[in-house]
């Protein structure tokens, strides 16, 4: 069974993701990391050349591949992997959906000054945020089994809270 965390970007999927591995005795595996050594390019490279569609074809590939995989590990999702529904039943194949959530102040402050998220590369990153969380609240909603919140918690907090969860 894997545990796939999703959510925005910077509610800490992969911060949270290192100490629940540790927790857990597991290795961490990242969507994003997977698609960039797949393709040999960075994200922000793959916007350029390919656009969102052709990132996230890449993405879904990915999550086929995750869903096939015998190995247990704990899986820290790209923010916008919920968004199609196919992503979301390949993960519940194999795997329990855990969501973070924060608040979009918090996320501001957690990516602002970060250039490898280029849908946040905006005139006004708060505000994009905003829209972006507004508009994916409900294919983050239907697909999670837990949600935890994580404004004003440590990693170690999020993740022993997830632990928790799952062993209740
Ligand atoms: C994205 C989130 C990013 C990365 C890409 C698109 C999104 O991952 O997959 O920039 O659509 O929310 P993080 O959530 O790890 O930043």
């Amino acid at each position: 069974m894997q545990i796939y965390l999703i959510g925005f970007m910077g509610t800490g999927k992969t911060s949270t993701g290192k100490e629940l591995a540790k927790l857990m005795k597991r290795e961490l595996l990242d969507s994003d990391d997977l698609i960039v050594k797949q393709e040999g390019m960075s994200i922000p490279e793959i916007f350029y050349r390919s656009g969102e569609s052709g990132f996230r074809e890449i993405e879904t590939e990915v999550f086929r591949k995750l869903s096939e995989e015998s190995g247990e590990y704990v899986v820290s999702c790209g923010g916008g992997a919920p968004l199609r529904t196919e992503n979301v039943s390949l993960m519940r194949k194999n795997g329990r959906i855990i969501r973070l959530t924060a608040t979009a102040n918090t996320v501001y402050n957690r990516v602002k000054g970060d250039t490898g998220r280029p849908l946040l590369q905006s005139d006004d990153p708060l505000r994009r945020i905003k829209e972006l969380m507004a508009e994916r609240e409900q294919a983050y909603t239907a697909a999670a089994d837990i949600t935890v919140e994580t404004d004003k918690k440590t990693p170690e907090e999020v993740a022993a809270q997830i632990l928790e969860t799952l062993t209740k």
